[in-house]
Protein backbone atom coordinates (compact mmCIF):
# COMPACT_ATOMS: atom_id res chain seq x y z
CA UNK A 1 0.00 0.00 0.00
CA UNK A 2 1.46 3.27 -0.61
CA UNK A 3 0.62 6.07 1.60
CA UNK A 4 -0.25 9.50 0.14
CA UNK A 5 1.62 12.32 2.25
CA UNK A 6 -0.62 14.51 2.01
CA UNK A 7 -2.60 12.40 4.27
CA UNK A 8 -0.06 12.80 7.40
CA UNK A 9 -1.15 14.78 9.57
CA UNK A 10 1.10 14.77 12.97
CA UNK A 11 -1.72 15.35 15.65
CA UNK A 12 -4.12 12.78 13.53
CA UNK A 13 -6.53 16.41 13.17
CA UNK A 14 -9.54 15.89 11.14
CA UNK A 15 -9.11 12.58 10.32
CA UNK A 16 -11.76 9.99 11.87
CA UNK A 17 -10.56 6.39 13.17
CA UNK A 18 -13.78 5.44 14.35
CA UNK A 19 -17.88 5.40 14.30
CA UNK A 20 -19.16 6.21 17.77
CA UNK A 21 -22.88 6.15 18.96
CA UNK A 22 -21.56 7.66 22.25
CA UNK A 23 -20.42 11.64 21.83
CA UNK A 24 -20.69 14.30 18.88
CA UNK A 25 -18.29 16.67 19.39
CA UNK A 26 -18.91 20.01 17.06
CA UNK A 27 -16.29 22.21 17.47
CA UNK A 28 -17.45 25.04 15.34
CA UNK A 29 -21.05 25.69 16.88
CA UNK A 30 -19.67 24.47 20.56
CA UNK A 31 -21.90 21.69 20.68
CA UNK A 32 -21.35 18.13 22.67
CA UNK A 33 -23.95 15.02 22.24
CA UNK A 34 -23.70 12.55 24.69
CA UNK A 35 -25.69 9.38 23.35
CA UNK A 36 -28.36 11.74 21.93
CA UNK A 37 -28.24 14.58 24.94
CA UNK A 38 -26.92 18.02 24.50
CA UNK A 39 -24.62 18.02 27.42
CA UNK A 40 -26.59 20.95 28.96
CA UNK A 41 -29.68 19.48 29.45
CA UNK A 42 -28.25 16.09 30.95
CA UNK A 43 -25.29 17.66 33.32
CA UNK A 44 -27.24 19.62 35.57
CA UNK A 45 -29.60 17.03 36.94
CA UNK A 46 -27.81 13.38 35.24
CA UNK A 47 -25.56 11.28 38.22
CA UNK A 48 -22.94 8.65 37.77
CA UNK A 49 -25.84 6.11 37.86
CA UNK A 50 -27.39 7.85 34.65
CA UNK A 51 -23.86 8.53 32.48
CA UNK A 52 -23.52 4.63 33.18
CA UNK A 53 -26.73 3.92 31.83
CA UNK A 54 -26.61 6.08 29.28
CA UNK A 55 -23.25 4.86 27.69
CA UNK A 56 -22.26 1.58 28.75
CA UNK A 57 -26.01 0.03 28.24
CA UNK A 58 -27.54 2.65 25.75
CA UNK A 59 -29.91 4.75 27.37
CA UNK A 60 -30.84 6.43 30.82
CA UNK A 61 -32.00 4.40 33.26
CA UNK A 62 -35.10 4.34 34.77
CA UNK A 63 -35.49 4.43 38.53
CA UNK A 64 -35.26 0.63 38.87
CA UNK A 65 -32.14 0.30 36.99
CA UNK A 66 -30.82 3.36 38.04
CA UNK A 67 -31.00 1.91 41.74
CA UNK A 68 -29.39 -1.22 40.33
CA UNK A 69 -26.58 0.56 38.75
CA UNK A 70 -25.81 2.34 42.33
CA UNK A 71 -25.81 -0.88 44.08
CA UNK A 72 -22.99 -2.50 41.75
CA UNK A 73 -20.95 0.64 41.97
CA UNK A 74 -21.25 0.54 45.87
CA UNK A 75 -20.31 -2.97 45.63
CA UNK A 76 -17.43 -2.59 43.04
CA UNK A 77 -15.89 0.38 45.50
CA UNK A 78 -15.89 -1.90 48.61
CA UNK A 79 -13.96 -4.44 46.39
CA UNK A 80 -12.05 -2.33 45.61
CA UNK A 81 -11.39 -0.72 49.13
CA UNK A 82 -10.52 -4.67 50.48
CA UNK A 83 -7.59 -4.57 47.73
CA UNK A 84 -6.01 -1.41 48.83
CA UNK A 85 -3.71 -3.61 51.86
CA UNK A 86 -3.03 -5.51 48.30
CA UNK A 87 -1.44 -2.50 46.36
CA UNK A 88 2.14 -1.94 47.23
CA UNK A 89 3.41 1.32 47.40
CA UNK A 90 1.34 2.34 44.56
CA UNK A 91 -0.98 4.94 45.93
CA UNK A 92 2.48 6.36 47.88
CA UNK A 93 3.47 8.01 44.49
CA UNK A 94 3.55 11.66 44.59
CA UNK A 95 1.33 12.49 41.80
CA UNK A 96 -1.98 11.47 41.63
CA UNK A 97 -2.33 10.29 38.33
CA UNK A 98 0.68 8.16 38.81
CA UNK A 99 -0.84 6.60 42.06
CA UNK A 100 -3.86 5.97 40.13
CA UNK A 101 -2.31 4.25 37.00
CA UNK A 102 -0.22 2.16 39.38
CA UNK A 103 -3.09 1.32 41.61
CA UNK A 104 -5.19 0.04 38.66
CA UNK A 105 -2.56 -1.86 37.28
CA UNK A 106 -2.94 -4.25 40.05
CA UNK A 107 -6.64 -5.08 39.00
CA UNK A 108 -7.44 -7.86 37.04
CA UNK A 109 -10.81 -8.69 35.25
CA UNK A 110 -12.31 -11.78 34.96
CA UNK A 111 -13.96 -11.17 31.67
CA UNK A 112 -17.21 -13.26 31.94
CA UNK A 113 -19.27 -10.60 33.53
CA UNK A 114 -19.01 -6.92 31.42
CA UNK A 115 -20.84 -5.18 33.63
CA UNK A 116 -19.08 -6.65 36.77
CA UNK A 117 -15.76 -6.09 35.05
CA UNK A 118 -16.82 -2.38 33.54
CA UNK A 119 -18.01 -1.50 37.33
CA UNK A 120 -15.15 -2.63 39.03
CA UNK A 121 -13.20 -0.05 37.19
CA UNK A 122 -15.55 2.54 38.01
CA UNK A 123 -15.73 1.99 41.59
CA UNK A 124 -12.00 1.38 41.37
CA UNK A 125 -10.82 5.06 40.26
CA UNK A 126 -12.79 6.54 42.90
CA UNK A 127 -11.83 4.36 45.96
CA UNK A 128 -7.82 4.70 44.68
CA UNK A 129 -8.33 8.31 43.87
CA UNK A 130 -9.86 9.23 47.24
CA UNK A 131 -7.32 6.71 49.06
CA UNK A 132 -4.37 8.49 47.46
CA UNK A 133 -5.44 12.10 48.24
CA UNK A 134 -5.94 10.82 52.09
CA UNK A 135 -2.78 9.08 52.04
CA UNK A 136 -1.23 12.11 50.79
CA UNK A 137 -2.66 14.41 53.63
CA UNK A 138 -1.29 11.69 56.13
CA UNK A 139 -5.10 10.45 56.93
CA UNK A 140 -5.93 6.51 56.41
CA UNK A 141 -7.90 5.84 54.13
CA UNK A 142 -12.20 6.03 54.46
CA UNK A 143 -14.12 2.86 53.66
CA UNK A 144 -16.89 3.41 50.96
CA UNK A 145 -20.85 3.44 52.22
CA UNK A 146 -21.75 1.25 49.18
CA UNK A 147 -25.30 2.83 50.15
CA UNK A 148 -24.32 6.27 48.75
CA UNK A 149 -24.16 7.33 45.35
CA UNK A 150 -21.43 7.41 43.62
CA UNK A 151 -20.49 10.76 43.59
CA UNK A 152 -21.76 11.28 47.21
CA UNK A 153 -19.58 8.37 48.46
CA UNK A 154 -16.19 9.61 46.56
CA UNK A 155 -16.63 12.75 48.52
CA UNK A 156 -17.28 11.37 51.91
CA UNK A 157 -13.96 9.31 50.93
CA UNK A 158 -12.16 12.13 49.83
CA UNK A 159 -13.21 14.19 53.67
CA UNK A 160 -13.66 11.90 56.04
CA UNK A 161 -17.44 12.92 56.20
CA UNK A 162 -20.64 13.59 54.28
CA UNK A 163 -21.06 15.96 51.95
CA UNK A 164 -24.34 18.31 51.79
CA UNK A 165 -26.87 17.56 48.49
CA UNK A 166 -25.27 20.40 47.07
CA UNK A 167 -21.89 20.19 46.71
CA UNK A 168 -23.00 15.82 45.62
CA UNK A 169 -25.05 17.84 42.77
CA UNK A 170 -21.87 19.51 41.87
CA UNK A 171 -19.99 16.39 41.32
CA UNK A 172 -22.13 14.91 39.45
CA UNK A 173 -22.80 17.85 37.14
CA UNK A 174 -18.81 17.73 36.74
CA UNK A 175 -18.53 14.28 36.38
CA UNK A 176 -21.07 13.57 33.86
CA UNK A 177 -19.86 16.22 31.86
CA UNK A 178 -16.78 14.87 31.69
CA UNK A 179 -17.36 11.67 30.75
CA UNK A 180 -17.37 11.49 27.51
CA UNK A 181 -15.86 13.78 24.52
CA UNK A 182 -15.08 12.20 20.90
CA UNK A 183 -12.29 10.67 19.65
CA UNK A 184 -9.88 12.79 23.22
CA UNK A 185 -6.24 11.21 23.46
CA UNK A 186 -6.86 9.31 26.23
CA UNK A 187 -10.07 7.57 24.86
CA UNK A 188 -7.80 7.28 21.42
CA UNK A 189 -5.32 5.77 23.82
CA UNK A 190 -8.14 3.09 25.47
CA UNK A 191 -9.05 2.32 21.64
CA UNK A 192 -5.82 1.46 19.86
CA UNK A 193 -5.21 -0.90 22.79
CA UNK A 194 -8.59 -2.86 23.25
CA UNK A 195 -8.03 -2.81 19.71
CA UNK A 196 -5.22 -5.49 19.70
CA UNK A 197 -7.26 -7.27 21.92
CA UNK A 198 -5.83 -6.77 25.12
CA UNK A 199 -7.42 -6.61 28.35
CA UNK A 200 -10.09 -3.55 30.04
CA UNK A 201 -7.19 -3.15 32.73
CA UNK A 202 -4.81 -2.77 29.84
CA UNK A 203 -6.61 0.00 27.65
CA UNK A 204 -7.87 1.87 30.69
CA UNK A 205 -4.32 2.05 32.18
CA UNK A 206 -3.05 3.06 28.95
CA UNK A 207 -6.26 5.83 29.05
CA UNK A 208 -4.97 6.98 32.70
CA UNK A 209 -1.57 7.35 31.01
CA UNK A 210 -2.99 9.72 28.50
CA UNK A 211 -5.09 11.63 30.78
CA UNK A 212 -1.97 12.74 32.64
CA UNK A 213 -0.24 15.26 30.24
CA UNK A 214 -0.84 18.68 30.98
CA UNK A 215 -2.59 19.45 27.52
CA UNK A 216 -5.12 16.72 28.13
CA UNK A 217 -5.95 16.22 31.83
CA UNK A 218 -3.65 18.24 33.47
CA UNK A 219 -4.73 21.75 33.02
CA UNK A 220 -7.10 22.34 35.87
CA UNK A 221 -4.45 22.70 38.79
CA UNK A 222 -2.52 24.72 36.81
CA UNK A 223 -5.48 26.84 36.10
CA UNK A 224 -6.50 27.90 39.92
CA UNK A 225 -2.40 28.52 40.23
CA UNK A 226 -2.67 31.25 37.31
CA UNK A 227 -5.91 32.48 39.34
CA UNK A 228 -4.19 32.82 42.51
CA UNK A 229 -0.87 34.34 41.19
CA UNK A 230 -3.61 37.33 39.38
CA UNK A 231 -5.15 37.57 42.35
CA UNK A 232 -7.13 40.54 41.04
CA UNK A 233 -9.08 40.91 37.44
CA UNK A 234 -7.43 44.58 36.82
CA UNK A 235 -4.00 42.57 36.76
CA UNK A 236 -5.08 40.19 34.33
CA UNK A 237 -4.28 41.78 31.31
CA UNK A 238 -0.90 42.25 32.21
CA UNK A 239 -0.03 38.36 34.26
CA UNK A 240 -1.28 37.14 31.15
CA UNK A 241 0.93 39.13 28.39
CA UNK A 242 3.49 38.19 30.51
CA UNK A 243 2.98 34.50 30.53
CA UNK A 244 2.18 34.65 26.42
CA UNK A 245 5.70 37.12 26.53
CA UNK A 246 7.68 33.74 27.68
CA UNK A 247 6.37 31.80 25.24
CA UNK A 248 4.07 29.66 28.18
CA UNK A 249 0.33 28.85 27.21
CA UNK A 250 -2.05 29.97 28.90
CA UNK A 251 -3.80 26.89 30.69
CA UNK A 252 -7.85 26.07 30.46
CA UNK A 253 -7.46 28.08 27.32
CA UNK A 254 -8.10 26.94 23.45
CA UNK A 255 -9.14 23.46 22.35
CA UNK A 256 -8.30 21.37 19.49
CA UNK A 257 -11.92 20.85 18.21
CA UNK A 258 -13.58 23.81 19.30
CA UNK A 259 -13.46 27.43 17.19
CA UNK A 260 -15.78 28.75 20.30
CA UNK A 261 -16.02 28.45 24.07
CA UNK A 262 -16.27 24.95 25.10
CA UNK A 263 -20.09 24.10 25.86
CA UNK A 264 -18.80 22.16 28.79
CA UNK A 265 -17.38 25.79 30.52
CA UNK A 266 -20.94 27.08 30.37
CA UNK A 267 -22.10 23.89 31.77
CA UNK A 268 -19.57 23.96 35.18
CA UNK A 269 -20.15 27.72 35.14
CA UNK A 270 -23.93 27.54 35.65
CA UNK A 271 -22.85 24.81 38.67
CA UNK A 272 -20.70 27.22 40.13
CA UNK A 273 -23.35 29.61 39.95
CA UNK A 274 -26.02 27.09 41.47
CA UNK A 275 -23.34 26.47 44.52
CA UNK A 276 -23.06 29.97 44.75
CA UNK A 277 -27.07 30.24 45.30
CA UNK A 278 -26.87 27.48 48.00
CA UNK A 279 -24.24 29.02 49.87
CA UNK A 280 -21.28 27.52 48.71
CA UNK A 281 -18.66 29.84 47.02
CA UNK A 282 -14.97 29.71 46.50
CA UNK A 283 -15.02 33.60 46.31
CA UNK A 284 -12.96 32.80 42.43
CA UNK A 285 -16.16 33.36 39.77
CA UNK A 286 -15.67 36.76 39.54
CA UNK A 287 -12.01 36.73 39.01
CA UNK A 288 -12.31 33.94 37.20
CA UNK A 289 -14.74 35.47 34.62
CA UNK A 290 -12.19 38.25 34.18
CA UNK A 291 -9.37 36.10 33.45
CA UNK A 292 -10.83 34.62 31.19
CA UNK A 293 -12.41 37.97 29.27
CA UNK A 294 -8.55 38.91 29.59
CA UNK A 295 -7.47 35.73 28.50
CA UNK A 296 -9.39 35.80 25.11
CA UNK A 297 -8.25 39.37 24.80
CA UNK A 298 -4.87 38.28 25.13
CA UNK A 299 -4.90 35.63 22.68
CA UNK A 300 -7.17 36.98 20.14
CA UNK A 301 -4.17 39.77 19.65
CA UNK A 302 -1.89 37.10 19.22
CA UNK A 303 -3.46 34.77 17.04
CA UNK A 304 -6.61 36.79 15.27
CA UNK A 305 -6.86 33.88 12.75
CA UNK A 306 -6.62 30.99 15.25
CA UNK A 307 -10.53 31.38 18.12
CA UNK A 308 -9.02 30.27 21.25
CA UNK A 309 -11.72 30.59 24.15
CA UNK A 310 -11.96 28.78 27.43
CA UNK A 311 -11.88 25.07 27.55
CA UNK A 312 -13.50 22.43 29.83
CA UNK A 313 -10.58 22.99 32.29
CA UNK A 314 -11.05 26.41 33.33
CA UNK A 315 -14.38 26.54 35.36
CA UNK A 316 -13.32 22.75 36.41
CA UNK A 317 -10.67 24.42 38.40
CA UNK A 318 -13.07 26.62 39.89
CA UNK A 319 -15.92 24.00 40.21
CA UNK A 320 -13.74 21.72 41.98
CA UNK A 321 -12.17 24.01 44.69
CA UNK A 322 -15.65 24.81 45.60
CA UNK A 323 -16.10 21.56 46.15
CA UNK A 324 -13.89 21.49 48.60
CA UNK A 325 -11.32 19.00 46.38
CA UNK A 326 -7.46 19.54 47.03
CA UNK A 327 -6.21 21.01 43.23
CA UNK A 328 -3.84 17.69 43.43
CA UNK A 329 -6.97 15.62 43.20
CA UNK A 330 -8.38 17.41 40.14
CA UNK A 331 -7.18 15.22 37.14
CA UNK A 332 -7.70 12.32 39.12
CA UNK A 333 -11.24 13.68 39.93
CA UNK A 334 -11.57 13.75 35.92
CA UNK A 335 -10.47 9.96 35.72
CA UNK A 336 -13.15 9.03 37.83
CA UNK A 337 -15.42 10.61 35.68
CA UNK A 338 -13.54 9.73 32.08
CA UNK A 339 -13.25 5.97 33.35
CA UNK A 340 -17.06 5.82 32.18
CA UNK A 341 -16.26 7.09 28.52
CA UNK A 342 -13.33 5.09 28.33
CA UNK A 343 -15.18 1.58 28.98
CA UNK A 344 -17.77 2.49 26.55
CA UNK A 345 -15.49 3.04 23.87
CA UNK A 346 -13.18 0.14 24.48
CA UNK A 347 -16.76 -2.44 23.98
CA UNK A 348 -17.60 -0.11 20.92
CA UNK A 349 -13.82 -0.33 19.55
CA UNK A 350 -13.56 -4.61 20.67
CA UNK A 351 -17.18 -4.60 18.54
CA UNK A 352 -15.42 -3.24 15.48
CA UNK A 353 -13.19 -6.26 16.01
CA UNK A 354 -10.64 -4.52 13.75
CA UNK A 355 -7.09 -3.77 14.61
CA UNK A 356 -5.70 -0.08 15.02
CA UNK A 357 -2.89 0.39 13.10
CA UNK A 358 -1.87 3.54 10.96
CA UNK A 359 1.25 4.05 9.33
CA UNK A 360 4.25 6.41 9.35
CA UNK A 361 6.43 8.22 6.95
CA UNK A 362 10.10 6.81 6.84
CA UNK A 363 12.45 10.16 7.02
CA UNK A 364 15.79 8.48 8.18
CA UNK A 365 18.82 7.15 6.03
CA UNK A 366 18.55 4.76 3.52
CA UNK A 367 20.90 1.44 4.37
CA UNK A 368 24.19 2.10 2.79
CA UNK A 369 23.46 5.97 2.13
N1 LIG B 1 -2.16 29.67 25.29
C1 LIG B 1 -1.37 30.30 24.40
N2 LIG B 1 -1.31 29.97 23.10
C2 LIG B 1 -2.09 28.95 22.69
C3 LIG B 1 -2.94 28.26 23.55
C4 LIG B 1 -2.97 28.65 24.91
N3 LIG B 1 -3.73 28.04 25.78
N4 LIG B 1 -3.59 27.30 22.87
C5 LIG B 1 -3.15 27.39 21.60
N5 LIG B 1 -2.25 28.39 21.49
C6 LIG B 1 -1.55 28.81 20.29
C7 LIG B 1 -0.40 27.85 19.98
O1 LIG B 1 0.80 28.28 20.61
C8 LIG B 1 -0.31 27.93 18.48
O2 LIG B 1 0.42 29.07 18.13
P1 LIG B 1 1.46 29.03 16.90
O3 LIG B 1 0.62 28.66 15.71
O4 LIG B 1 2.01 30.40 16.89
O5 LIG B 1 2.46 27.97 17.24
C9 LIG B 1 -1.77 28.17 18.05
O6 LIG B 1 -2.43 28.71 19.19
C10 LIG B 1 -2.47 26.90 17.63
O7 LIG B 1 -2.31 25.97 18.67
P2 LIG B 1 -2.09 24.41 18.47
O8 LIG B 1 -0.96 23.97 19.35
O9 LIG B 1 -2.04 24.05 17.03
O10 LIG B 1 -3.43 23.89 19.01
P3 LIG B 1 -3.72 22.42 19.42
O11 LIG B 1 -4.98 22.04 18.79
O12 LIG B 1 -2.57 21.51 19.23
O13 LIG B 1 -3.85 22.64 21.01
C11 LIG B 1 -4.47 22.54 23.22
C12 LIG B 1 -4.95 22.41 21.77
C13 LIG B 1 -5.63 22.27 24.17
C14 LIG B 1 -3.38 21.52 23.47
C15 LIG B 1 -3.92 23.98 23.45
O14 LIG B 1 -4.92 24.93 23.19
C16 LIG B 1 -3.32 24.15 24.85
O15 LIG B 1 -2.15 23.83 25.07
N6 LIG B 1 -4.12 24.68 25.82
C17 LIG B 1 -3.65 24.84 27.15
C18 LIG B 1 -3.74 23.53 27.90
C19 LIG B 1 -5.15 23.15 28.25
O16 LIG B 1 -5.94 23.97 28.68
N7 LIG B 1 -5.46 21.86 28.07
C20 LIG B 1 -6.77 21.33 28.36
C21 LIG B 1 -7.47 20.93 27.09
S1 LIG B 1 -9.14 20.46 27.36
Amino acid sequence: MTIDARTTASGLEGVVVADTGLSEVDGERGRLILRGHDVEALALSATCEDAVGLLLRGALPAAAEREEIRRGLGEARAAAFARLPRLGDALEATDGMAALRAATAHLSTAGADRAADEGALIGAAAVFAAAWARARAGLPPVAPDPGLSHAADYLRMVRGEEAAPALCRALDTYLVTVTDHGMNASTFAARVVASTGSDLVSAVVAAIGALKGPLHGGAPGPVLDMLDAIGAGERAARWLEAELVAGRRIMGMGHRIYRVRDPRAAVLERAIEALERAGVSSGRLALARAVERAAEGALRARHPDRPLHANVEFYTAVLLDSIGLPRALFTPTFAVGRVIGWLAHIEEQRRTGRLIRPASRYTGPQPGA
